[in-house]
Order: C-alpha cells, then structure tokens, then sequence
C-alpha cells in the first residue's frame, strides 16, 4: 500500500514526533528545540508565490514570538540549496531576512511524521501545516491550510498567547480573544461549587458555567 494515502496525523497532548534533519542552519533535531516554544510549519513549495508571502508574514512576527520564547521552523521537500536560493532571493527582492532554519526533507521523513502530506492537495509536496510545540516537547495546536490560502500570522501569535495564558493562568480563552481581553474561568464540576461560585461574585459570571474574569 502507499503508505502517503493515509497521512498518519500527529495529536494534541502528546509528545510530538521526533525528528532529526538537515536545515539551512545545519542539522537539526527536535532535541534542540527542548526548553523553548516551537512552532515548526510546512509549505509546499520555494519559489511559489503564497509561499513567498508566508515566509514574509513569519520572518516579521519572528522577533515578537521571540519574546514569547517560541522559536520558528520551517520545512518543505525541496533541498537545501533550493532553500538557501529562496531565502537569498526574499531578502535581495523584499527586503525580509529570513531568521529561521527551513528543513529539507527531501525524503518526507519528518513531513510523513506530521501528517503534513495530504494526497488529496498533493502527494509531491506538504501542506501548510502550524504545528505550537511546547518547551517540554508536547504538541499542544496544530493548524492546516490548503495549499490555495496563505496563512494569517496574527492568528498565529493569537494562539500562542491564548496556550501561554492557559499555561500560566489556567484558563481558557474564547473565541477572537487577543491579550487583554476577559478570559473564560473552567466550569464548576459540582453543584455545590456553581452555587458557590454565583454566591461569591468573584468572577463576571452570565449563568454558572459561563464565568469569566480579567486576568
Ligand atoms: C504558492 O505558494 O503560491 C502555491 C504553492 C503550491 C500550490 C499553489 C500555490
């Protein structure tokens, strides 16, 4: 059987697959990574335009995920010369040095790990996958794209922060929050601590498991 026909996808709340490669940076492995944010993503092709774009989008919000701890890595099935070409190329023709390692899985290893082959896009080239991986190793979102619709950078950092707000608060966070805005307080798991938490008035409270609170 071709084995690319059922992408085996990774999943949330788990250790993320494991992979050493070679990059524009050198060689690489999800080792090196260990203590820090990553989010590693796939595109589908240098030299392609939406690609192109998405390289732009991720090399500008590469100094504001630095300040959340969270180092980029990218990856396609092309080599590391085409790699070392396009990123060259970006820089000489938009003026945006590309800051972060690009995988060259020439070989699918790590984009066959990750699901991030989908045959019905293409079997040849990934697809635009995000995968957030956490500093002991977890992957905690993973977010994929056909290859006909770039990625929205914003939407991005917005998840890093809303995981982040998750880790140090233990909260959750609703739709189209951005920092600052009240998050979403875990519901009560007994009668007893619904009553009691509409009786304290501690948090801003719409029925008993619809609390939130400023953080
Ligand atoms: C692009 O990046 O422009 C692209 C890549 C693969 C398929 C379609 C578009």
């Amino acid at each position: 059987m071709d084995d690319t026909a059922t992408p085996r996808l990774p999943r949330l709340g788990e250790p993320a697959p494991d992979f050493t490669a070679v990059t524009t940076h050198g060689r690489l492995g999800l080792a090196d990574f260990r203590g820090s944010w990553l989010i590693l993503f796939s595109h589908p092709a240098d030299f392609t335009p939406v690609c192109t774009t998405e390289f732009i989008g991720f090399s500008r919000i590469a100094p504001a995920l630095a300040e959340r701890g969270v180092k980029l890595l990218g990856l396609s099935v092309d080599s590391v010369y085409s790699h070392i070409a396009w990123v060259r190329l970006i820089e000489e023709k938009f003026g945006v040095k590309v800051p972060f390692p690009v995988i060259a899985d020439l070989d699918q290893a790590v984009a066959r790990a990750y699901g991030m082959i989908m045959p019905g896009e293409s079997s040849t080239a990934a697809t635009r996958a995000v995968f957030v991986i956490d500093p002991e190793g977890v992957l905690r979102a993973m977010i994929y794209y056909p290859l006909s619709t770039g990625r929205n950078m914003d939407e991005i950092l917005r998840l890093v922060d809303g995981l982040q707000a998750t880790d140090a608060h233990g909260v959750a966070t609703p739709a189209d929050w951005k920092p600052g805005e009240p998050v979403i307080v875990p519901p009560p798991a007994t009668d007893e601590e619904a009553a009691a938490r509409l009786a304290s008035g501690e948090y801003d409270c719409t029925d008993w498991f619809f609390c939130k609170k400023a953080l």
